[in-house]
């Protein structure tokens, strides 16, 4: 009873935090009927965002643009996923090892936020 609540709960946060898309009514019943549960894009989308805002931007500023601390220009960044993953774990130069700090899903979620930046 109450996982589900808080599933819930979580899911209408995260749908609200992501896009600003209006007209939550109808969002809600999809997500509700059983085919069409938790739609895994949306749900990382603003989770990696957060998480991006809570402890990349000090060096790395909101857009991934502020290279603090000799920290890359994320959006021009051409690493692959596995290389990101690599160094949001065990960090890089003065770049921070997050292996302590976020667990892999969340380290996951960042890197695909991060790569969401690069400019196409
Ligand atoms: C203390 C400052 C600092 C923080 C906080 C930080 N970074 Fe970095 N980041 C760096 C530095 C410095 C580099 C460059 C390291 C190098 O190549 O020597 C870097 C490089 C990167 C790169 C590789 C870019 C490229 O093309 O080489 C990625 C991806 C990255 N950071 C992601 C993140 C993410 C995601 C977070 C938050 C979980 C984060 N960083 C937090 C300093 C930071």
């Amino acid at each position: 009873m109450k996982t589900r609540f808080s599933f819930l709960l979580l899911l209408s946060i995260l749908i609200a935090s992501c896009g600003g898309n209006s007209g939550s009514d109808t969002t809600l019943d999809k997500a509700s009927s059983p085919k069409e549960v938790a739609p895994p894009p949306r749900r990382q989308c603003s989770r990696g965002r957060k998480i991006f805002r809570t402890y990349c931007i000090t060096c790395h500023g909101i857009d991934g643009k502020l290279g603090l601390n000799g920290a890359k220009d994320l959006s021009i960044s051409i690493l692959t996923t596995e290389e990101r993953t690599l160094q949001v774990t065990k960090g890089k130069g003065l770049m921070t090892p997050f292996e302590g700090i976020l667990n892999a899903d969340q380290i996951q979620q960042v890197v695909e936020y991060t790569e969401s930046m690069i400019a196409k």
